[in-house]
């Protein structure tokens, strides 16, 4: 593209920016209301947990770009806007469905481990997991994959260049936006972890140790800084050039393990999705170093074989053989899963048809099977879950469905001095030792075990579903170990019990990961469900919300999106 057309698209954006920033200002409430009402629209959609980055990916369609621009717009803005899950210290994985060719790709930007980790560097010594070392420390962050996997989502899929669709995050983080309700909450429960950063401290503490109130103007100044430098030497500035010094710099004076090297080396892969079939439907999810896509269509071939539709949405029958489903797929996860180029990982058998009947066999259609390795007491997730998801929809038949994370809510909390930039506390999603839990409760094996330069098994499920090739469902959550199980639920809702994409979204949930054995089922599922399950030989355990899904549908050329209610701030906007 010249460089006046650049000139003149990047003016018009800001000019739409500057309108929207000043609209959140004049009302700061209205960015802590959810907005789930299903915007309906021919030539786009977008779905984000943040109104202002939705309105950010809104912007960047309208000006003729694609989903693949919106969206990676949406990922830089959100490292602003909504700074507990959206990130630059962070990573994730992106599914992007291109109209021209039909064809589904996944982008794999997930963390890996430094150079110098060790395989027990979380154990003490009496070889017990160390959980503060694992997960607050300068040990806890893996190599941050965000701006390699953005960056290489938009010089392959885009259209518009890089300084233009980083600006109006750099616009955000230099003029600051109104902080939400929910924001100032967000940051009071991470406190504890980020008083050990002074950089932390610096951006979100600053009145006295205070989080900004609700409607104050937050800006980030060494933020902007950090994104000035991307968009003008590109990815280069934070993986060789004036970020990767500063962060290798904080890290050695922190004693942590992250150095020049370990960033110059880092890369983000394109993959081939892991893909199955339901009920005629094409499904389209993230393959290995994410279980996502694996459990989803594993799960998803064995309830094939039962009548879903005909048991009803949430009757005791369908939660039985959904959580027996979900049993078996996280058994799997525990042993079989981890990063492909470091061992071979049986996808293609875990997500084939013949397995799944096998599978299905060993279900008791009456009764509960007990998790046979429980193990009592072990942790249920108390830790925040705060990854967050977007979901971008053109006019051009192309579709992104992206989830990233800094791991908890705000990461580890550190951020690197000088950069504004907060630190994943991803190395956590490594089994630190076989059969030992982690902040999910997960168990992992030795597939998941630390080794240098490998990437941490995630449960993210950035999901698409075609039907007769065209375009039907993107879908995506964050929720830690509920990630796969809420994006399931999510389809099953469309497919099965044919519900418009609000009601999918916004439908009671129910979440069963092996170990514990409990069966987690939303407050408001009801009373009745609850009594049957237990009748049934069910543990049950109530809990708050479970996941927020933001997805975008096609029925009869309209996109429809649903930002989810569990969430409030969500914005579903179509043009
Ligand atoms: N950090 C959560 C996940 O990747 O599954």
């Amino acid at each position: 593209m010249p460089a006046d057309s650049i000139l003149k698209h990047t003016v018009t954006l800001l000019l739409v920016l500057s309108i929207l920033v000043t609209s959140a200002r004049a009302e700061p409430g209205s960015l802590s209301e959810s907005t789930t009402e299903p915007a309906s629209s021919r030539n786009g959609m977008v779905v984000s947990d943040d109104r202002i980055a939705t309105l950010v990916g809104l912007s960047v369609l309208k000006e003729g770009g694609n989903a693949v621009d919106a969206a990676v717009a949406m990922g830089f803005a959100l490292a602003v806007t909504y700074p507990r899950a959206g990130n630059l210290g962070g990573g994730g994985f992106m599914l992007v469905h291109l109209g021209k060719t039909g064809r589904t790709v996944a982008i794999d930007y997930r963390e890996k481990a430094p150079l110098k980790a060790t395989r027990n560097m979380f154990l003490d010594k009496k070889g017990e997991v160390d959980v503060e070392r694992a997960r607050h420390s300068i040990y806890s962050s893996g190599i941050p994959g965000t701006v390699a996997g953005l960056s290489l989502a938009l010089e392959k899929y885009g259209t518009m260049p890089l300084e233009k669709v980083i600006a109006p995050a750099i616009k955000l983080a230099e003029e600051g936006f109104s902080v939400s309700a929910d924001l100032r909450e967000s940051l009071l429960r991470a406190e504890d972890r980020m008083k050990k950063s002074a950089e932390s401290m610096d951006v979100f503490f600053r009145n006295n140790g205070e989080p900004p109130r609700e409607g104050e103007i937050l800006k980030q100044k060494n933020l902007a800084w950090s994104l000035r430098q991307i968009s003008r030497t590109g990815p280069r500035a934070f993986y060789r050039g004036a970020v990767a010094k500063k962060i290798a710099a904080y890290m050695k004076q922190e004693g942590g393990l992250i150095t020049e090297r370990d960033l110059a080396s880092y890369e983000a892969l394109i993959r081939e999705p892991a893909s199955g079939s339901y009920r005629g439907y094409e499904v389209h999810s993230m393959p290995p170093p994410s279980s996502g896509g694996v459990h989803l269509i594993e799960m998803l071939n064995i309830l094939e074989r039962y009548p879903l539709g005909r048991y009803g949405h949430n009757s005791a029958q369908y939660v039985h053989i959904l959580s027996e489903t979900m049993k078996l797929a996280y058994a799997d996860r525990s042993k079989y899963l981890g990063d492909p180029d470091f061992s071979p990982i049986p996808t293609e058998q875990l997500i084939s048809k013949q397995y799944a009947k096998r599978l299905a066999n060993r279900i008791n259609p009456q009764k509960p099977t007990p998790s046979r390795y429980v193990k009592p007491g072990l942790p249920v997730p108390a830790q925040g879950t705060d990854t967050t998801h977007f979901t971008v929809a053109d006019r051009f038949g192309n579709v992104v469905s992206n989830t990233y994370t800094l791991n908890f809510s705000y990461g580890s909390g550190l951020a690197v001095a000088g950069t504004g930039i907060l630190l994943n506390n991803e190395m956590d999603d490594f089994s630190a030792k076989p059969g030992a839990p982690n902040a999910y409760g997960l168990i992992g094996g030795e597939k998941n075990s630390i080794a240098p330069g490998k990437r941490m098994l995630s449960s993210m499920t950035p999901t698409i579903v075609l039907k007769d090739e065209e375009f039907l469902l993107a879908t995506g959550s964050p929720g830690g170990s509920r990630i796969i199980t809420s994006v399931l639920q999510v389809i099953l809702n469309v497919i099965d019990h044919k519900m418009s994409i609000r009601e999918a979204v916004g439908a009671p949930r129910i979440h069963h990961q092996w170990l514990p054995d409990i069966l987690y089922v939303e407050k408001n599922a009801g009373e009745d469900l609850e009594i049957k399950l237990r009748k049934k030989g069910y543990e049950v355990k109530k809990t708050g919300s479970m996941g927020s899904t933001q997805s975008v549908t096609r029925v009869r050329g309209f996109f429809h999106g649903a930002a989810d209610p569990r969430h409030p701030g969500g914005l579903a906007h179509g043009y």
